[in-house]
């Protein structure tokens, strides 16, 4: 995730509003940043690594002295943090200047095709093949429009872009796809940005540009067609009345609540990941043969879910390990055999990296996930993969829990491909499940809000609640439960459901509310036995089933729906969004800040 603006005044004060803009926008990305305008019929492109206070410390972004802006701040995916993938990004030219939010998915084929036509790339970038292309635009004798035009039709992926060129200056055009992109009407010109409160102090007229837009502003009037067809857009602007602090979490009263709302987009932005950065990973762990994921908190249930993804997909026995138990738990058995998958958002956990380090020093090889690029950890692996998820600044991990699960099912697949374990048709089947999942969490999220609301109020005066699940669901479980723990307080407990009978069943009484994993998956059977047996001794059970799933119900006091036909290795990641926002409700009825629970920290860096 990353922020844009753009910004067309009549006056040349553009930089200052773009800059404070890009202050307004930090939250979406902080590793660089960069502005581009147009003095005396030249671009200015002012762009550095670092924080952007500091960056303007040093290159002053406001000496830009021009009435067309944009302006970016980046979160990095595709290259280094460095000043020459901070954007914008420019053409062979200098004509053109881009700034975008987004995953190019086809732009390695882009590059080298326009490498071998001449162009010169200075980045690493995805971004940087759509100056090229409005380039070659050019040369096809297109106006600046049309070989906007030409250019995105050629891209693949999600995008959110504003784009300036010395041939039209009087100009920006924005394209919107899949990533968010508004603009706003104010009366001294025109701006665009990747959400409202960049821009809000300016202007509270906004259009949001929808899928397959793109839009021409000047600025005094502005345009919107569609890309498909250049057919002309009406859309009234909205007002918008936000507080200054709730424009910040776009309308939601807690970020916790906003990243809870985001994944579906973060969802999608996972599944574009790069084949070869797969291909690497799943080589890498077809090497090992002692294979552990290694993690901490949020990411170590993600890592038990992998472990039933790897085993079942790819027939692989994949270990979960708490990071901080690794060396003494298994530090003996390390060796060159032995592959370390390291899962952290941070990238910077300590455990997980003193686990890393111990691993790497008895030459196992080390692989990591993340959500944040030039972390430790991506310094650290052999190879990593990039979670796509954009920064989260909840403390309690929402929409990384499942970012982090969309990319391990990918690797999984791609392992059992390598290996040979199933079918080109299970294959298939497996990947257009994967592509559901982004609408079906969607859908969850709409339909179980007001309901996990009505929960919530049920069992607002509850001080123990029991998380249980088998299979895969055991991971969703004891993430249902850490979040509930962590912002709302409440003791809580989860377990795979086959253990009650071994001690925890011992604490059911007449009330206890028990929530239950129940997906329509191999182990329904077996959970519907445990749901009895608690129901015998008083539990109060609230599952979270499959639609229609009529067994359940009845034995259910309560029942939250997902819709039907989710593949088994994938419920973790709908069926842990009616339990973040069970977590979120509750935390908020009690009167505490999700946002920032007591105690507990966003990433822990020390020991
Ligand atoms: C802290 C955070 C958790 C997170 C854990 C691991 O405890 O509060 O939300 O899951 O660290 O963080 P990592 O960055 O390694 O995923």
């Amino acid at each position: 995730m990353c922020g844009i603006v753009g910004c067309i005044l009549a006056e040349k004060s553009a930089s200052k509003k773009a800059f404070e803009s890009l202050l307004r926008l930090k939250y979406r990305g902080y590793d660089s940043a960069g502005m581009a305008g147009i003095e005396d019929g030249k671009l200015v492109v002012k762009k550095d690594a670092g924080k952007l206070e500091e960056i303007n410390q040093r290159i002053n972004f406001l000496e830009i002295t021009s009435n067309i802006v944009i302006g970016h701040t980046r979160w990095a995916t595709h290259g280094a943090p460095t000043r020459e993938n901070a954007h914008p990004h420019i053409d062979c030219n200098g004509e053109v200047a881009v700034v975008h939010n987004g995953v190019i998915e086809n732009f390695q084929e882009l590059k080298d095709e326009l490498i071998e036509s001449g162009h010169k790339f200075r980045s690493r970038t995805d971004t940087e093949v759509v100056p090229h292309l409005v380039e070659e635009g050019f040369k096809k004798g297109y106006d600046l429009f049309n070989s906007v035009l030409y250019a995105v039709k050629r891209i693949k992926g999600s995008y959110a872009l504003a784009i300036i060129s010395t041939r039209e200056p009087d100009k920006i055009i924005c394209v919107c796809n899949e990533s968010p992109l508004i603009i706003g009407i104010g009366v001294d010109g025109m701006y665009c940005a990747s959400d409202i409160p960049a821009i809000l102090p300016y202007t509270n007229k906004i259009i949001s540009l929808k899928n397959g837009e793109i839009a021409v502003l000047r600025h005094d009037s502005y345009i919107i067609r569609r890309i498909l067809d250049g057919s002309p857009v009406t859309r009234s602007p909205q007002i918008i009345d936000w507080s200054p602090d709730v424009a910040m979490k776009q309308g939601y009263p807690h970020f916790m609540l906003k990243e809870i709302h985001e994944q579906p987009q973060s969802l999608r932005n996972g599944l574009r990941l790069q084949e070869k950065y797969l291909d690497l990973i799943s080589l890498f762990m077809d090497r090992g043969k002692k294979i552990f994921i290694v993690a901490a908190g949020t990411s170590y249930h993600a890592g038990v879910a992998a472990s039933y993804m790897f085993s079942k997909l790819a027939k692989v026995h994949v270990h979960p390990v708490v990071a901080s138990e690794f060396i003494e738990n298994y530090g003996d058995a390390i060796d060159i055999d032995t592959v370390v998958l390291a899962v952290s958002q941070s990238g910077e956990t300590y455990d997980t990296l003193k686990a890393v380090d111990y691993a790497r020093m008895r030459a196992a090889t080390v692989i990591g996930i993340t959500n944040t690029l030039g972390s430790t950890l991506t310094r650290v692996s052999r190879a990593y993969i990039l979670q796509q998820a954009g920064p989260e600044i909840g403390v309690a991990a929402t929409k990384t829990f499942t970012s982090q699960l969309i990319v391990l099912a990918q690797i999984a697949l791609r392992l059992s491909k390598m290996r040979g374990k199933l079918s080109q048709d299970e294959i298939d089947e497996f990947k257009s499940k994967l592509h559901e999942i982004p609408d079906i969490v969607d859908e969850v999220i709409k339909s179980s809000e007001s309901r996990v609301k009505e929960i919530v109020n049920k069992y607002r005066d509850e001080n123990l609640f029991i998380f249980i699940g088998r299979g895969i669901s055991t991971a969703t479980a004891l993430e249902g439960r850490l979040k509930l723990l962590e912002i709302s307080y409440i003791p809580s407990i989860a377990y795979p459901a086959g253990e009650s009978k071994h001690g925890p069943i011992a604490i059911i009484e007449e009330g206890v509310p028990v929530i239950v994993i129940a997906p329509n998956d191999s182990t329904r059977k077996d959970i519907i036995g445990n749901i009895m047996e608690m129901k015998a001794r008083g539990a109060r059970i609230i599952s979270i089933c499959e639609a229609g799933d009529r067994e359940i119900a009845e034995l259910s006091d309560d029942i939250i729906e997902i819709p039907r036909g989710v593949h088994e290795l994938l419920t973790p990641i709908p069926y842990v969004i009616p339990l973040q926002l069970f977590a979120y409700y509750m935390a908020v009825e009690k009167g505490f800040n999700p946002d920032e629970p007591r105690n507990l920290a966003k990433s822990v860096t020390v020991p």
